[in-house]
């Protein structure tokens, strides 16, 4: 059965890009968040967004207007009580996100797929806080959703083989690229390029080079569109630091804790775009 019903948990960068992309791609959407003034921000930024989409020729009015139609922002998870699937996307922390699947569990009818969107926690794990473990996958969109073409699909342990045909689809239906990956802490993606952008904290802290050298010599010199530090700057410094740290906990190595330098950053609330500041300044 196709999946036309889709929640949305956490109204943040990525929950947000979720909804987003599912709902001009004529799903019918809820989103929900713990905070309401995060709804607010999530609801002016799909305005916003699509709005430049229709100046810029890249859909019509008709067509922006249809899709924010298409999305409901609710203040209960009891209201994602009818959907098929659920996509997680609140903090990167194991604690939060088994409290939300449990909830959801309740909440959500028994055929209804709970997915997360984490970027590194194991989708095991999460899925062991529910009692509908073969309904539990991850789904890893990648920032900024609208842009970016790969989902990353995590089976955990039990993930029956109908909901992962099911996600496939999912994410073909949403125009993106489904590629699978295995549940090891970071899967394919964070495990290669957390340690990288990790490494060019240390290069900052050590004084190898200053912050827009370190980007411009791996820019130029590895052909990536962005250095690591503005791309940390992108994905939160908060998300990285909590990356690194599942990393040393389920890769049971201690050479992937944050650098420091990182940790000092996001004590200080320097987290990046999403506050305006990281390492470097944003308007
Ligand atoms: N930022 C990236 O580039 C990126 C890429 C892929 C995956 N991810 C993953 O997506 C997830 C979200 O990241 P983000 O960048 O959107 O973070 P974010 O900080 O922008 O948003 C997180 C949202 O979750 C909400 N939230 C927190 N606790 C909640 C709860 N108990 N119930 C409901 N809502 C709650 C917050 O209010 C916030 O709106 C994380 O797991 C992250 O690892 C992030």
């Amino acid at each position: 059965m196709a999946i036309n019903k889709v929640g949305v948990v956490g109204a943040g960068q990525m929950g947000g890009g979720i909804a987003q992309v599912a709902a001009v791609a004529g799903l019918e959407v809820k989103v929900f968040d713990a905070s309401a003034q995060q709804v607010e921000r999530c609801k002016a930024t799909h305005q916003k967004l699509l709005a430049r989409a229709v100046e810029k020729g890249k859909m019509g009015q008709a067509e922006a207007d249809a899709a924010l139609a298409r999305i409901a922002y609710v203040s209960d998870v009891m209201d994602l009580a009818d959907r098929q699937i659920v996509i997680e996307a609140v903090v990167e922390n194991e604690q939060v996100k088994r409290d939300i699947f449990a909830r959801l569990d309740q909440a959500t009818g028994a055929g209804c797929v709970l997915a997360s969107n984490t970027s590194s926690i194991s989708i095991t794990a999460i899925a062991a806080a529910t009692k509908r473990p073969e309904k539990v996958i991850g789904m890893h969109f990648f920032y900024p959703v609208p842009v970016m073409g790969l989902v990353e699909v995590i089976n955990g342990l039990a993930t029956d083989p109908g909901v992962t045909q099911a996600v496939l689809d999912l994410s073909t239906a949403m125009g993106k690229t489904a590629v699978p990956a295995n549940d090891r802490a970071g899967f394919v993606s964070n495990r290669i390029l957390m340690p990288m952008i990790n490494e060019a904290f240390y290069a900052w802290m050590e004084g190898v080079a200053e912050p827009q050298h370190i980007d411009e010599i791996m820019k130029l010199g590895m052909n990536h569109p962005m250095g690591p530090l503005r791309l940390a700057d992108f994905i939160g410094l908060d998300t990285c630091a909590h990356i690194m740290n599942v990393l040393a906990d389920g890769l049971h190595s201690e050479r992937y804790r944050p650098c420091p330098k990182l940790e000092q950053l996001v004590t200080a609330g320097r987290l990046g775009n999403k506050t305006g500041q990281g390492v470097y300044k944003y308007d």
